[in-house]
């Protein structure tokens, strides 16, 4: 089995205290950063500034997925910021290949989502410019909804596809995922799990942290 990471989404999080909240999840092997406009996606939550605060307090890489329009132009500033990783989302970019080296150029690894009902196949050739696929299991926006099976054929052609470059490009998987899901997507080739209500909807978001790490490689 692969090595798995599981990347809490702080989405859940208490807002009012978010670097307490870092602390409540440090078995993690990164921190889920969800950025929305509120035009990309019908919800609104944090922007540049308070990504820039959390790199500056943070132990954790910060994994931020970005749900904005205009990526191109927003996208490297979050890089900068200091984010270990940058998703746009296809969706959202003009020109991802110019984007995706931006973000590399800028000293973060570079990430592509793709909506649940986004085809893969356009953007095979594009791979080796990623350093992560990031592959929505629900429909971006919200914390709390239903994980979607109908994704899982795409986790397996996306893996296929992966191990066809012979490149290590991480597959991350995002809405959803519970200790039940987590094995679908884990078998179906993901590697990387984002998990937001099944961690801080717990008492003890750690130990969730461990458990769903510990599903994933069974
Ligand atoms: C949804 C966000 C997710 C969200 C996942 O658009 O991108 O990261 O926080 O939340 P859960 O794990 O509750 O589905
Ligand atoms: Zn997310």
């Amino acid at each position: 089995m692969r090595q798995c990471r599981i990347n809490p989404s702080i989405l859940s999080a208490d807002f009012t205290n978010l670097e307490r909240e870092l602390h409540r999840i440090h078995t993690a092997d990164a921190v889920h950063v969800d950025v929305m406009d509120n035009h990309f996606v019908p919800n609104l939550t944090i922007g540049l500034p308070v990504v820039q605060s959390l790199a500056k307090v943070s132990n954790l890489p910060l994994d931020v997925h970005l749900m904005i329009s205009d990526v191109d132009r927003w996208g490297p500033g979050y890089a900068q910021a200091g984010a270990a990783s940058v998703t746009f989302h296809a969706e959202a970019s003009a020109a991802p290949v110019k984007l995706a080296r931006d973000l590399r150029a800028a000293g973060a690894k570079a990430s592509m989502a793709l909506r649940p009902a986004t085809a893969l196949e356009p953007y095979l050739d594009m791979l080796p410019e990623l350093d992560m696929l990031l592959l929505m299991t629900v429909e971006p926006g919200f914390g709390g909804q239903a994980f979607l099976d109908l994704v899982l054929p795409k986790i397996r052609r996306a893996r296929a596809a992966i191990e066809g470059t012979g490149l290590p490009i991480a597959l991350q998987v995002d809405g959803g995922i519970t200790a039940e899901t987590i094995i679908r997507a884990a078998e179906a080739g993901a590697d990387v799990f984002v998990a937001g209500s099944s961690v801080f909807g717990t008492a003890d978001p750690a130990a969730a942290v461990e458990t769903l790490r510990h599903v994933a490689q069974a």
